[in-house]
Order: structure tokens, then sequence, then C-alpha cells
């Protein structure tokens, strides 16, 4: 493992690939709309919530020197746990207090751990739905650590398109340890359906595997979402939210909402 991890390291990474082809495509003589790399929108009303967040620490004695100054807990820390778990347990009913919890450094490295602890040195990842997110690329310590489906493509008007996931192809057998899929869908915005969320969790509980939700512009935050979707959880799901797309990507803050023995 140590040496794949080494190779791994060495290589080019899928993000740089995203890097080159944005600079190629500004650098370029054709009409583009570009719409960036992964930066939030600055958006003025959620910047200056967050400044006046951070007034009312500096003001306060004693919370910017335990802010700057302190480690937190390895879980991450109780208090926002503890805020999170109550959000979801009293807006949406979901049985999770902050033992589900676990705050990492941005969700990305949450997918890091996830991915290879749960496939190990033989077993595959799904992704049900392709295209996935090009940052998942880097993410897995083996080349055939993802394994992706096709999915079932509906022509709509006006040349639009829609992806869904195609259960008649969609085979698993004991060599996949979970299920994943980023919901919306980064670079597509494919938002499954809540059908097809029910679907997937189905198929994972029939395997025994978990489900990953990737939510980092899920719903409720930040909810880049423009379509009908509910918050996902169940006992067999892993979720995995993110401050980043919320307007903090510098803050790097991952939220992973799982069951408590995971
Ligand atoms: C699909 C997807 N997941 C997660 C993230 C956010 O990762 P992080 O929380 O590490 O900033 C991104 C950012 O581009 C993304 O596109």
């Amino acid at each position: 493992m140590s040496r794949d991890f080494q190779n791994r390291s060495r290589s080019r990474s899928g993000i740089s690939q995203l890097m080159d082809d944005l600079g190629k495509a500004m650098s370029g003589s054709t009409d583009m709309l570009m719409l960036g790399g992964g930066n939030p929108a600055h958006i003025p009303e959620v910047q200056n919530y967050i400044r006046e967040a951070l007034e009312r620490i500096l003001a306060t004695e004693g919370r910017f020197e335990q802010m700057i100054g302190n480690y937190d807990t390895p879980m991450g820390i109780t208090a926002f746990r503890v805020a999170i778990a109550e959000l979801f347990s009293n807006e949406y009913g979901w049985p999770i207090t902050e033992k589900n919890i676990v705050l990492t450094n941005g969700s990305q490295s949450a997918f890091f751990a996830l991915f290879n602890i749960l496939a190990g040195d033989d077993k595959h990842i799904l992704l049900p739905i392709t295209p996935e997110y090009i940052g998942y690329a880097d993410q897995g310590l083996r080349d055939d650590l993802f394994i992706g489906n096709k999915p079932e493509i509906e022509h709509l008007d006006n040349q639009q398109f829609k992806y869904h996931v195609d259960f008649e192809t969609l085979s698993l057998d004991d060599s996949f340890s979970a299920i994943c899929s980023s919901r919306p869908t980064n670079p597509t915005a494919n938002v499954l359906s809540n059908a097809e969320m029910t679907g997937l969790l189905d198929l994972a509980e029939k395997h025994d595997i978990p489900f990953i939700i990737d939510n980092a512009y899920g719903t409720p935050f930040p909810n880049i979402i423009y379509t009908e979707a509910d918050p996902f959880w169940h006992k067999n799901s892993i979720v995995c939210m993110s401050l980043s797309k919320f307007g903090l990507p510098s803050v790097r803050t991952g939220i992973v909402i799982a069951d408590e023995s995971l």
C-alpha cells in the first residue's frame, strides 16, 4: 500500500488536469462563459453575515483566543457537532446525535479516508452514474478503486438531456464495498431523484455496504439545487457535507454524518 501511495502522489492529479483545462479555455479565442473551477460566488449577503459573526467572536472575551489557540477534539469541536445534529434531528427527524458526526479538513479528506478504509487492498467503490466528480480520481490509492456505470440519457426538448441511473445495467457483487454519488454532481449538475436515492440505498442494503452521498452542493445547505430533492439520511448511508460551497472554502470544513460504529 505504501508503494501505491508513493506512485499515486507522484502522478498527475485530476485537479491539476482540470486547472490546465481551465487555463487553456481562458487563453483560447472562443467566447467562453468562465464559471470557475470550484470557488463559490462571493455573495455580499453571505459574506456580510460571516463578517458579522467574526466581529462577534472578536468582541467576545476569550472566544478569539479559543478559536485560534486550541486544538479541537479528534472528532471536531463538540458544540458545532451538537448544533448540526440538532438541526438535522429537529428539522428532518434524522435519529442522530453528535456521536454520528465527525468534522474533517474539507470533505475531500473525508472521501480519501472513507474510500481507502472501505475499499482496502482489493475492493471497489461503485459510482452508479457517471460522469462523476474529477476530484475522486485522486482519492483512491489504487487505479482500479472506482468502477463507474454509464447513465441512461433522456433526451428533452431544446437540445437538453437528463441523466438517470441505469438500474438495468447496474450490477453489484461482493467485490464492491461502497456506493458513492455526488448530489448534485460536479460537473454535470445532475440531481439524483428521491426515487433513485431510495433505489441505490436498497441496492446498498441488499449487499450490506454503505451508500456514500457527497452533499457538497446539496440540500439543506448550501442548497445549490434547482429541482425537487429531499435531504437524505439512513443508518446505512454516509452523508458528507462541506462548508466550502456555502462560502467558506478557505476554512476547509467537512462534515461526515454516519452510523456511530463507522
Ligand atoms: C463534488 C464535490 N465534492 C466536494 C467538494 C468540496 O470539497 P471540500 O469540502 O474539500 O472543499 C467539491 C468542490 O469542488 C466538489 O465539487
